[in-house]
């Protein structure tokens, strides 16, 4: 089972994956990790202030044609991902479901908020929800499965699992 989550910064990818990942022993590839691994910076931050946004989104993209032949896992993507189509189609090359963890701008960015400093693209909240408007199309049109995800990552977990066994 192979296993894409996406979404905006804040909509709980990280914490569904470790809670997915407890439930059914996948292992989870943190996209972001591996773009800090591959620059060799410390954070985001660092990877916007030594190659900007282009940094990281060639970064990405790398890493998504270097995972092609990953046949399971849970991957939790960076919120960007889906700037770039060929991030998704490189992931889904084996198989792989796509979820879309939908969560209400506001709700982000209150969630956000205590660690902003940590997302170079959340730090202008006007930039935000610009940035948001334009992705929301985007992550609705790759996604296999859209979730509300106004809820604890335990609900979320349960919901995905209760998808990917009801799915034929
Ligand atoms: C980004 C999201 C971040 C990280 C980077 C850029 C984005 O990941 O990849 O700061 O463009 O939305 P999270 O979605 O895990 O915060």
């Amino acid at each position: 089972m192979k296993l894409i989550l996406i979404g905006f910064m804040g909509s709980g990818k990280t914490a569904v994956a470790r809670e997915l990942a407890a439930r059914t022993g996948l292992r989870v590839l943190e996209t972001d990790t591996v773009v800090l691994e591959r620059t060799g910076c410390s954070d985001m931050n660092e990877v916007f202030a030594r190659g900007g946004e282009i940094l990281l989104r060639e970064t990405e993209i790398a890493i998504c044609r270097d995972i092609r032949a990953m046949q399971c896992g849970i991957i939790s993507t960076g919120g960007g991902m889906v700037m770039n189509k060929i991030c998704i189609d490189y992931m889904k090359e084996a198989g792989g479901t796509v979820i879309f963890l939908d969560v209400p701008f506001p709700v982000l960015a209150e969630r956000v908020a205590k660690d902003a400093a940590a997302r170079p693209l959340f730090k202008d909240i006007k930039q935000a929800r610009q940035l948001y408007k334009l992705r929301h199309p985007l992550y609705r049109a790759y996604a296999d499965f859209r979730i509300s995800a106004e809820k604890l990552p335990t609900e979320l977990a349960d919901e995905i699992i209760h998808i990917l066994e009801a799915k034929p």
